[in-house]
């Protein structure tokens, strides 16, 4: 029998209840309430724009090439990430998973999305996969630095461009994981930590189809880690196997596989907080 909505929200909150570690996974769709696009959806950056997309492919060998020229285009291009996206508010998906870390429901949320939402929310334990819009990182020894620190466009008037990292004096590129580059190697090793460790995850918003980060809900879950053995970096041993739970406006394949026990499908925005009102009408 299907279970409704309702039925799932109250599953999902026992299944919260009963936990002992729990982390939430999520992707574009969680922000897209926030009025930042994602990129697979009906209205997606990627659907949209397919050349965009292409393009997005050389970022990572296009700053390896040459970095000052990659700033200069950065600098001189159409749109400025960091004041659009900078400008975004936290939604009240954001503000659910907020409110479960608060009352110890929640141990971790690792994010795909680079743009700061969920620590403007007031989430504290976030690991951020793909990076973060608001750092600077060095390639070669993976310092991070707070992107306001850096005046570019003053840099570039002085012909000082690529900024360079205090640690090690090599080039500094944003914070920003681009496609082919591999994850930072704090980064994947605690995300990997985490699939093992947990009892229960929450996948929210992402069509899950860009590993490595999408392999993270297959090694929770304890099915087809064979098929994993590529991703497997750190050889940590699995634990029993996790609870997965989809809150997503479609099915994906984590649906389709099995790899998750449920999907509510829905807006994160809408489902979380029902989720979180029911588990703190229990406690
Ligand atoms: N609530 C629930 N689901 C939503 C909502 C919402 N408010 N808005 C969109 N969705 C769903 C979409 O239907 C889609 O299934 O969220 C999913 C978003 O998937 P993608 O756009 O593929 O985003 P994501 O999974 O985060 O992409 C992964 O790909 O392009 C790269 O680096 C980029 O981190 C990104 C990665």
């Amino acid at each position: 029998m299907k279970l409704s909505t309702t039925d799932l929200i109250q599953r999902a909150a026992d299944d919260i209840l009963r936990a002992k570690h729990t982390v939430a996974l999520t992707g574009a769709g969680i922000s897209t309430e926030s009025g930042i696009p994602d990129f697979r959806g009906p209205d997606g950056i990627w659907t949209k724009n397919p050349e965009l997309e292409q393009k997005a492919y050389e970022a990572y060998n296009d700053f390896r090439v040459d970095p000052q020229k990659w700033w200069i285009d950065q600098l001189d291009g159409p749109v400025n990430i960091l004041d659009e996206w900078g400008k975004a508010r936290p939604n009240l998906g954001h503000l659910a998973l907020t409110e479960l870390e608060k009352v110890k429901q929640l141990q971790r949320v690792l994010t795909q999305n680079i743009d700061n939402l969920h620590q403007k929310a007031g989430s504290k334990n976030v690991i951020d996969y793909h990076g973060n819009i608001f750092k600077l990182r060095c390639l070669n020894c993976n310092s991070r630095f707070p992107a306001e620190k850096f005046d570019a466009k003053q840099l570039q008037q002085m012909g000082q461009l690529p900024p360079r990292c205090g640690s090690c004096g090599d080039p500094l590129k944003p914070d920003v994981v681009y496609f082919g580059e591999p994850i930072p190697s704090d980064v994947s090793s605690e995300s990997e930590q985490e699939a093992y460790k947990c009892d229960l995850m929450l996948v929210c918003g992402t069509s899950a189809v860009v590993y490595p980060f999408a392999s993270l809900p297959i090694l929770a879950s304890g099915k087809q880690r064979s098929s994993l053995e590529s991703f497997l970096n750190f050889g940590l041993q699995p634990n029993t196997p996790a609870i997965v739970v989809e809150i997503n406006n479609e099915p994906t394949p984590l649906t389709q596989e099995g790899i998750s026990d449920y999907l509510i499908q829905g807006k994160t925005g809408e489902i979380l907080p029902q989720i979180v009102a029911a588990v703190q009408s229990r406690i």
